[in-house]
């Protein structure tokens, strides 16, 4: 038992989330039921990045204020991820004062111990990673500077600006991502630290001029500028979690901090987060968790590209939050690019959960109603399907302490199939008394239930419910095993889709 604190990036509320966002989100709620479940105090949040340029134009266009637009996509985001089921503790929003108060006090801490300085700046901008590139870093088009993710030209930029000194942070930064393994998995550390090497570390221009952008937390120190946002943003880790407000909750969660963030923010989430929180004397997060895109015909998807999923569409198919969000997690993959197709989706579904899970759920409890009435009674689960269940909690165990969510799933699922083989095996309805098999069957659904759970709230619970057992920590001591079953109902929990 201990603490736990898990976050996701927040979000830019410019457009509501798509699945490229649901992806990082149901993934960060996994693990944060995960932990719930196995015991820990977790504190799970997400949220919206609610400034910038980004922010102020999207809001421009519409004929809005940028608070009316932020107001009502925060909403948006909410009442998506109440779709996804998604259990954060707390939804963060930097438009909330507690958080400017946090950014107030690092810019004024980082400017007294002599890390901003104000001098000029020019370069390329991408408003819709608000982020300069410098020349290797963007791609060109008809020979003009375009934004490699985006595929959209940059925009150049001449200001007076404040700096902070990243470049101080070099040395601090190599050490750490050579011998700390906060950074998971290890090669996204070893990509910071080949470009840090090759190019230096260079300070970075951490404030606008108001005139330009004025939708931001005002520099503390000079009110013609506004803090840019992404030094703003990264600050709302901290200010979540009590920072400078409640330092008992604060100290209770941070060091068990883990954020995940997908590979386009790695930059800011290393060399710019990393050295912010030295600067600030606060320790650095236990763990960066990284992960790669869902891509759709080669393209990341995003708005930019205009391949974007709808989440509603995908709720739509897929029943409700937990076909989807089971698809999500199978296919999650830290190190590789995922190509997203209804065809993929489809056969996840029926196959895994229609035809495995689903099916076992229906054919057991139809049989304990028929067979037995209802009730299931034994002492002990037969060996043929002691052995593996208790070798897949193991596996579940080691896979979801690694975020090996897919894998995790994957195990239950080969446990599930041999449930499935056995009943076809023992053919339980040409007995007297299945009561053994079915008490047998029972327990094992039990167990792959209560792991499915995290990637599954919500069917994981009508399976409980119907079945007749808890959700409850499937590791304690001693072992809670249950010697009846009363089962309600023989769901049918996944419709198939027909193809
Ligand atoms: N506001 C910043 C984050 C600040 S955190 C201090 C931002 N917001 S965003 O709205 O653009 O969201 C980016 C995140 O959404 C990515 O890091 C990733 O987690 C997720 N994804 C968006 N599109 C995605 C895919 N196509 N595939 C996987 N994840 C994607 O950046």
């Amino acid at each position: 038992m201990g603490s736990f604190y898990i976050t996701t990036p927040i979000y830019y509320p410019n457009a509501p989330p798509h699945i490229g966002h649901a992806y990082t989100t149901v993934f960060a709620d996994t693990i944060a039921r995960y932990h719930r479940l196995i015991g820990d105090e977790v504190f799970f949040m997400t949220g919206t990045d609610e400034h910038g340029l980004k922010l102020q134009r999207a809001a421009e266009k519409m004929g809005i204020s940028p608070e009316e637009l932020v107001d009502k996509m925060a909403e948006k985001y909410k009442w998506y991820w109440s779709l996804l089921d998604i259990s954060y503790d707390h939804f963060i929003r930097t438009t909330h004062d507690y958080h400017e108060r946090v950014v107030k006090y690092a810019m004024n801490k980082l400017y007294q111990d002599g890390l901003i300085y104000k001098a000029s700046y020019a370069g390329w901008y991408c408003v819709s990673c608000e982020k300069f590139y410098s020349p290797g870093e963007y791609i060109e088009v008809d020979g003009k500077p375009y934004c490699p993710i985006h595929r959209k030209p940059l925009e150049w930029l001449e200001e007076e600006t404040y700096y902070f000194k990243l470049s101080e942070f070099e040395d601090f930064m190599k050490d750490v991502l050579r011998n700390r393994r906060i950074v998971y998995p290890e090669s996204y550390a070893q990509e910071i630290l080949g470009k840090i090497e090759k190019d230096g570390l260079h300070d970075v221009s951490i404030a606008r001029p108001k005139e330009r952008v004025w939708w931001g937390i005002e520099v503390p120190f000079d009110p013609d500028y506004t803090v840019y946002v992404w030094f703003d943003a990264l600050l709302n880790y901290l200010s979540g979690i009590g920072y400078l407000e409640d330092m008992d909750k604060f100290h209770k969660y941070w060091p068990e901090v883990h954020h995940v963030i997908g590979k386009d923010i790695l930059w800011f989430h290393t060399a710019v987060w990393f050295s912010i929180l030295k600067a600030l004397d606060v320790p650095l997060p236990k763990k960066l968790l990284v992960h790669a895109f869902l891509i759709n015909r080669g393209l990341k998807i995003g708005k930019s590209a205009g391949n974007v999923i709808a989440i509603e569409d995908l709720i739509d198919r897929y029943q409700d939050s937990s076909g989807v969000r089971y698809i999500l997690m199978r296919l999650f993959n830290m190190a590789k690019d995922i190509e997203v197709t209804t065809e993929l989706f489809d056969s996840i579904y029926n196959s895994e959960l229609a035809d495995t899970y689903g099916n076992l759920v229906r054919r057991v409890g139809v049989l304990v109603k028929k067979k037995l009435e209802g009730t299931a009674e034994g002492e002990e689960i037969d060996e043929e399907l002691e052995k593996p269940l208790r070798e897949t909690l193991r596996i579940y165990r080691e896979a979801m302490d690694e975020y090996d969510v897919s894998k995790a799933l994957t195990a239950i699922m080969d446990l599930l199939r041999r449930a499935n083989a056995y009943i076809n095996e023992k053919r339980p309805w040409e007995k007297q008394d299945p009561s053994k098999e079915l008490y047998t069957l029972l327990e094992t659904i039990k167990y792959s239930t209560i792991m499915l759970y995290p990637a599954i709230p919500r069917a994981a619970q009508k399976t409980a419910d119907a079945l007749g057992y808890k959700i409850t920590n499937p590791y304690q001591e001693p072992p809670s095993t249950q010697k009846k079953y009363e089962v309600k109902q023989a769901l049918i929990l996944f419709k198939k889709i027909k193809v």
